[in-house]
């Protein structure tokens, strides 16, 4: 059985203050994207949960969220059950695009599916915050708000879909690093703004609700971000922002074919530039049923 596991971009997210248990509470509103990984899953003997990925910078061993995913997931429905996992990277790591998270979310719906386990909602969703703040977002997928850490998930409708262009430069960065370099950010757009214009499909308005409080901290140690976020902007984007704790950059486009002239004309940045667009709760959905 072999599952997508799609990539997510933050076009909100406010960082309300740290809490006492060191997370920050945060107002984010989550969008799957197109870019995705896949997953298969086939029995293994029992005791055996064997994990391969085909990218070798990838860790496999318990560091891996996909691992842990499957030892919490065995953990929770009692037994010995076996797996063998095969994970065919293309999101990129350290980029905030939820990749890692997004795989550890398709990993707990394969294997429930694998071992037959019909383990309810609110089971699940536990499991899932439980492996990091934003793989509960990553069950249902779509667009949605999010509270907390991250884990507190309201479903918004779909959208119209929206056309985008992604840079991923050539280093990493660290979530925790991130929100230790976050400093209180004076005012900015609100989150309801943001989901109306969304809503609605206001390109304008939507440009302008993007919101990303972690960009400013990020930004002061890797400048080359805004120098990138100005070259999109300079290139027609309607708008541009860091997706969650970086370092990948999204800009916002008119449609399709605004997308790829934006993409040419930043193509000689270094790192990566992709042309992607947002990807409603019914395909990009784990618990959607979809199996590939
Ligand atoms: O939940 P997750 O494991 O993804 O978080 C990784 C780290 O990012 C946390 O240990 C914390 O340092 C930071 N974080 C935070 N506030 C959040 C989410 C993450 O401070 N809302």
């Amino acid at each position: 059985m072999t599952l997508a596991a799609y990539a997510k971009i933050n076009l909100y997210l406010r960082v309300v203050g740290r809490r006492p248990d060191g997370y920050h509470e945060i107002e984010t509103l989550f969008h799957s994207i197109r870019l995705a990984d896949t997953l298969s899953f086939d029995a293994a003997p029992a005791g055996q949960l064997l994990f391969e990925c085909d990218d070798p910078a990838v860790p496999t061993d318990e560091s891996n969220l996909v691992c842990r995913a499957a030892a919490a997931l065995r953990a929770a429905a009692g037994g010995e059950a076996g797996a063998r996992i095969r994970l065919a990277k293309r999101i990129p790591m350290g980029a905030g695009l939820g990749g890692g998270s997004s795989d550890a979310a398709a990993t707990l719906v394969g294997l429930c599916r694998l071992w037959g386990l019909s383990l309810d909602a609110s089971t699940l969703h536990a499991l899932a915050a439980g492996l990091g703040s934003d793989v509960p977002f990553f069950l249902r997928g779509g667009a949605a708000l999010a509270s907390g850490r991250g884990e507190l998930i309201t479903p918004l409708p779909d959208a119209p879909p929206l056309a985008l262009v992604l840079v991923s430069p050539p280093f990493e960065v660290s979530t925790p690093w991130a929100y230790r370099a976050w400093r209180s950010v004076p005012d900015g757009p609100s989150a309801s703004a943001c989901r109306e214009a969304l809503a609605c499909g206001d390109l304008e308005a939507l440009a302008a609700a993007l919101r990303n409080d972690l960009e400013a901290g990020v930004v002061a140690t890797h400048p080359e971000l805004e120098t990138i976020r100005q070259r999109l902007l300079a290139a027609g984007a309607l708008g541009a922002r860091m997706t969650g704790s970086g370092s990948t950059l999204f800009a916002l486009a008119r449609d399709a074919a605004h997308a790829r002239r934006i993409a040419a004309a930043v193509s000689d940045l270094p790192g990566t530039v992709r042309v992607t667009e947002t990807v409603p709760a019914g395909e990009a959905g784990l618990l959607a049923g979809k199996v590939l």
